[in-house]
């Protein structure tokens, strides 16, 4: 009976993410099998540590994205998206956008953080190498993001790329609707100094980076 549930609702799933590439609004049953979906999540998962159930709970982008099944979305849609989360940017006070390339290089290879298992007083990193080549020292680094290496050389070090790379780690949503990136700004994970000392990573004229 339990695994027959299981399936009806992942075939649902399927079926939905197939017709998620139309533009067509979901429809009241869509939304049910979500309901039932964001149930059996939640029903599943134990919180653990700092890793809490309420990682379950989506915004408005997350759940437009997930119900998207990770096909990107259409033109329209994205903009929207990518509208909404540009304003939500809090850009940093004191106008500064970049910190210490140094500092960034440490954050951009820490992988610990906001794992159930870590110390939530200990340091909490952005893993960008998991994702992007960026200074060419580190040769292992995952290819899911576009390269980074020589960042600002290629595109620039003037203040509009400047805003761009904060914004972008800010909220990669702002830029790029239903990106697999993380939000770090948005959600907490990096502080303002960390944004700015991994923008500085990018686009310091001494980082390795730009060599
Ligand atoms: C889980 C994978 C992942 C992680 C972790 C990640 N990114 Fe990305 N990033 C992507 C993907 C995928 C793209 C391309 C799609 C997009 O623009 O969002 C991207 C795009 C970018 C871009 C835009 C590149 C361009 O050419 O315009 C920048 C800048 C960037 N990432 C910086 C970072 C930084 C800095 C970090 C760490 C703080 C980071 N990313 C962490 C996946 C990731």
């Amino acid at each position: 009976m339990h695994t027959r549930y299981l399936l009806s609702v992942m075939t649902a799933i399927v079926v939905t993410g197939c017709a998620g590439g139309a533009a067509t609004p979901p429809s009241a049953t869509d939304a049910g099998i979500a309901a039932k979906a964001e149930a059996m999540l939640k029903a599943s998962f134990k919180a653990r540590g700092q890793a809490g159930l309420d990682r379950l709970d989506q915004d408005e982008t997350q759940r437009v994205c997930s119900a998207l099944a990770n096909k990107p979305p259409p033109r329209e849609i994205a903009e929207k998206i990518e509208r909404a989360n540009l304003a939500m940017i809090k850009w940093p006070a004191d106008g500064k956008l970049l910190g210490d390339w140094k500092n960034g290089e440490k954050i951009a290879q820490e992988g610990r953080g906001k794992q159930y298992s870590d110390d939530p007083a200990g340091p909490v990193g952005a893993n960008c190498y998991a994702c992007h080549q960026i200074a060419p020292q580190e040769v292992s680094y995952g290819t899911i993001g576009p390269s980074l290496y020589r960042f600002a050389k290629v595109r620039g070090y003037g203040p509009e790329i400047q805003k761009y790379a904060y914004g972008k780690v800010f909220n990669s949503d702002a830029y790029a609707a239903c990106t697999t990136m993380p939000r770090f700004g948005h959600n907490g994970i990096l502080t303002e100094q960390q944004m700015k000392d991994v923008v500085a990573l990018l686009m310091d004229p001494e980082s390795p980076v730009n060599k």
